[in-house]
């Protein structure tokens, strides 16, 4: 199988917020298809489509019910068909989101399994019976807050939920429930599907003798690291290769909470026959309060001391032992430029030096729709906002709990909520965007009368062309592909500096993530006697006196 991955750029769509095509308020594959000549423009080689099957949203199509079926409201099977058809005719592979570590409490798997303890679909999914006071077996808690265990009356037992309670865990333990997925695999990649995005694929194997975590103080019910890295994990990932991967000449892509770059190879070895590359949590965490009650939503101050650490990491160490996943934002985090950087007055500097220092690294980058333009974080009332996250956090931890106040809350929620980066995709400034002609089921982002795509296709020096630049520079040249990494001034506050080297080409990246003129003495060193700007997000690249604010570039060596 070829790696043709290793080239490629990611796009992800966020169905629901993409366009829609018909004006109910929801994006939907109508509006995709409309959509690919203006992302072939940008020049991205694969899209990852976010859950489009059937399903009753209560985690937003994370939730399904109906593998083999698309949802309704994104149109049909046959669009779905033509959405891949579509892109192929334009190069551009499809990459599906595989969300089996848990089903909708609507699946029929469910609504059979929960009957009775003696039916075919009984074990599915985890049952255990209550303690004898009639609590839950353990004190695992639910990502989204709360209890992981929900009591149903019909087995009186409790079942095993790491999201929301209407989305029950799949018993992977089980042979029959693993076949099921492979099986609804093959029926998507018989239809030309190029690969998968697997949901929290780290937590498809459990504890199964599900023992307490020790407690914490305040604590009722604790997530921690015995909801990922499950004793069998590998052994079913090599497994899914072996029955369905290997057959095709697909990417993957695993989600994996809980990895560090030692995890990490675990997944990502080519010699062990498991996935491609795998979509980290440890950068993204580096603005929380670790052991907190309060989960994310306890806010600490970016630092890129150790955004760069982790990083760097990641890129030491998987270098000749698997391939990263480059990425800033998804469906899950907030907009970067809004969260560690600056969206107001250098807000287009800000988003061009976050995508070159991403972009310069080793691994497949990820550009998640809307970054591409700069779009910016949300600014909602609670009431706004839509996602379940959001609102069982608000119940639990400002209402029941108290541990964090009203006005802490929804600072957090501006800073990093979810749907900061799932408001509506800004199109034009026309009512709603130009997302829709209807009601948007999110309110779109107020700003899109200054920053949205037709805008950004008329400024020949928008982000836009700045992200088509940085993909075409990863299609065109090795270096980006098989170079070295060498960070360099890693305690530096503002600088992130580093060096990519294949044979004797050297290309040196740089940014400045301050709103500040930084001073380029420690700088000096590194910058090369003759170079050749490779792209830099000012005119040209100040080598010799102080950085600009959020100044980035690329130079390349030359003798
Ligand atoms: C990770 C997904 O990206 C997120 O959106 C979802 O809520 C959880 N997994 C549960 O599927």
């Amino acid at each position: 199988m070829s790696d043709w991955w290793k080239k490629a750029v990611v796009y992800q769509i966020y169905p629901r917020s993409f366009k829609d095509s018909n004006g109910d308020g929801y994006g939907d594959l109508k509006g995709i298809i409309s959509k690919l000549d203006y992302l072939n423009n940008l020049g991205i080689d694969v899209i990852w489509v976010s859950p489009v099957y059937e399903s009753p949203q209560d985690d937003n199509g994370y939730d399904i019910s109906n593998y083999r079926k698309i949802y309704e409201r994104f149109g049909t099977n046959e669009d779905m068909e033509n959405l891949i058809k579509g892109a192929h005719s334009r190069g551009i592979k499809i990459v599906m989101d595989l969300v089996a570590n848990h089903t909708s409490d609507e699946h029929y798997w469910f609504e059979e399994s929960k009957k009775s303890k003696d039916n075919p679909y009984s074990d599915y999914y985890f049952w255990l019976d209550p303690k004898p006071d009639g609590s839950e077996p353990n004190n695992w808690g639910s990502s989204f807050c709360g209890s992981a265990w929900e009591y149903s009356r019909e087995r009186n037992q409790y079942y095993l939920h790491y999201y929301t309670k209407k989305q029950p865990d799949l018993n992977w333990e089980n042979p029959k429930v693993r076949n099921e997925v492979y099986d609804l695999m093959k029926f998507w990649m018989d239809k030309g599907v190029d690969g998968w995005r697997m949901d929290v694929i780290a937590s498809i194997s459990k504890y199964t003798d599900f023992p307490d975590y020790p407690e914490r103080p305040g604590q009722k019910y604790i997530t921690g690291f015995m909801h990922s890295n499950g004793p069998r994990l590998h052994e079913y990932i090599q497994e899914m290769n072996n029955e369905v991967l290997s057959k095709y000449d697909c990417m993957t892509v695993g989600e994996a909470p809980g990895s560090d770059s030692n995890i990490a190879r675990l997944f990502v070895d080519p010699k062990r026959k498991e996935l491609n590359m795998i979509i980290t949590f440890e950068h993204m965490n580096i603005d929380r309060i670790p052991g907190s009650p309060n989960r994310k939503w306890a806010l600490r101050d970016f630092n890129l001391v150790e955004l760069k650490e982790i990083l760097s990491n990641w890129q030491t160490k998987l270098s000749g032992h698997g391939w990263n996943a480059l990425y800033f934002e998804n469906h899950d985090q907030p907009r970067i430029i809004s969260r560690w950087g600056n969206d107001t007055n250098y807000r287009k500097q800000c988003a061009k030096a976050f995508a070159t220092i991403l972009h310069g690294m080793q691994g497949t980058p990820y550009v998640y729709q809307g970054e591409e333009i700069g779009m910016v974080n949300a600014h909602y009332k609670l009431e706004e906002y839509d996602d379940v996250e959001i609102h069982n956090a608000y119940r639990e931890l400002v209402q029941k709990s108290k541990s964090i106040s009203e006005e802490d809350f929804m600072k957090a929620v501006w800073k990093k909520s979810r749907d900061n980066a799932r408001t509506p995709m800004q199109w034009d400034s026309s009512e709603n965007a130009g997302f829709t002609t209807g009601k948007p089921w999110l309110k779109v982002n107020p700003r899109y009368h200054e920053i949205n795509a037709e805008e950004a296709l008329k400024d020949k020096d928008s982000i836009f062309y700045y992200y088509k630049k940085l993909i075409k520079l990863r299609h065109e040249e090795q270096i980006l592909t098989d170079g070295t990494f060498k960070l360099y001034l890693p305690d530096h506050p503002y600088l992130y500096v580093y060096e990519r080297q294949l044979d004797d080409e050297k290309w040196l990246i740089v940014g400045n993530f301050s709103e500040n003129d930084t001073e380029i003495e420690d700088l000096r060193t590194y910058i090369y006697d003759k170079y050749e700007k490779v792209i830099s997000n000012y005119d040209q690249p100040h080598t010799n006196k102080a950085l600009r604010p959020y100044e980035a570039f690329i130079i390349k060596s030359v003798k």
